[in-house]
């Protein structure tokens, strides 16, 4: 066990390249296990089965898988290697649908690839070298991104603040610091004594396992409490404010989130309390006009009737409904927040 959760990163390069070495999110809070994912079905399992997660984790996860691969491919002929570079890339597309940063980070390392076949002399082990610089440099851009945002969040903050979040957009989700939880952190460091209320997160349990492990590891005050239990919080006015994550953000601001997130943005306007959305200006998707448009990922139905139970809690054979997003309009965002400032509605990215 780490004593301090910022002496590592849950997803980092193996010094010779052949590997990902990333903190086992399935595991937590029980079990804190490093694996090293090194093949097409660890990258793969490893993604659909959350064991990385968080939507700019994901990104980064997917661009070094992509380097691993092709440099664990052994391939020297260019013809051979942009085939296999083509069928990776849509491998990893196809692992989670929603997350816009997933396809953000395999665009950039395609583009980055691209550059290298404008010079016919290339080798394929120079083009793994471009490959592997461009993968860490998508990481470096998000810790710097994450620092930005905690110090654009900060402002909308007070001392003493109650802070209520939903799902996991901290350490755990990103390269470091996170996003919905950089601010918490940042005011941590100055002796503010923020209240985090974590929701539990249902199905897979994100904020009972992760948000509320990382915040006590951090020493920051948590308060768990199940999804259904927003209301009655809010309604005795013990939240100031409310900040998740993102997993895609169209031009119009509606947003993706984990699933339940709509719920409390409603519950919020109710209770005039503001509801912000922090998250990288990568998570924003410029060819979407609005959230109607978004692809939500539906999971498997075990996750609701099986997952974490000793027994089975539903009939056999019952319809599950299980997306694991939803949507929320951006006329109940207060602010998104990103490394580039705070936007409020009607949103204009156009920056
Ligand atoms: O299914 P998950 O656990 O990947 O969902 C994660 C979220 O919904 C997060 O809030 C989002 O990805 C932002 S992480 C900084």
């Amino acid at each position: 066990m780490v004593e301090n959760l910022f002496e590592y990163d849950s997803v980092s390069l193996c010094d010779n390249g052949e590997g990902l070495k990333i903190l086992d999110q399935t595991k937590l809070p029980n079990e804190e296990v490093f694996i090293i994912l090194q093949n097409e079905e660890d990258f793969t399992d490893a993604i659909c089965s959350l064991k990385v997660r968080g939507a700019p984790a994901i990104g980064i996860a997917a661009a070094y898988a992509l380097f691993v691969l092709m440099n664990n491919s052994g391939i020297m002929r260019v013809p051979d290697y942009s085939a296999e570079f083509s069928r990776i890339k849509n491998l990893l597309l196809n692992t989670r649908p929603t997350a816009v940063n997933l396809s953000y980070s395999l665009n950039r390392m395609e583009f980055r690839y691209n550059e290298c076949l404008k010079d016919k002399s290339i080798t394929t082990e120079l083009i793994n070298q471009k490959l592997r610089a461009e993968a860490e440099l998508i990481k470096k851009e998000d810790i710097c991104s994450n620092l930005e945002i905690a110090k654009n969040a900060i402002t909308l903050l007070k001392p003493s603040m109650s802070i209520l979040t939903h799902c996991n957009a901290g350490h755990l989700a990103v390269s470091r610091h996170g996003t919905a939880l950089a601010p918490i952190y940042l005011a941590k460091s100055k002796g503010w004594n923020i209240k985090v209320y974590a929701c539990e997160t249902r199905p897979l349990l994100q904020g009972a396992r992760l948000t509320s492990f990382e915040l006590k590891r951090a020493g920051v005050d948590v308060t768990l409490l199940c999804d259904n239990m927003v209301s009655s919080l809010m309604s005795e006015g013990k939240i100031d404010a409310v900040i998740t994550g993102c997993d895609r953000i169209a031009r119009n601001g509606d947003t993706a989130n984990k699933i339940g997130t709509s719920s409390i943005a409603v519950l919020a306007a109710y209770y005039k309390i503001p509801f912000y959305v922090a998250g990288p200006s990568t998570t924003i998707d410029h060819y979407s006009l609005t959230g109607d448009s978004f692809v939500i990922e539906q999971r498997s139905p075990d996750e609701v009737t099986e997952m974490w139970y000793s027994k089975r809690m539903a009939p056999k054979d019952i319809s599950v409904y299980n997306p694991a997003f939803d949507v929320t309009k951006s006329q109940l965002i207060s602010a998104i927040i990103t490394e580039k400032g705070i936007f409020r509605y009607p949103y204009n990215f156009e920056i």
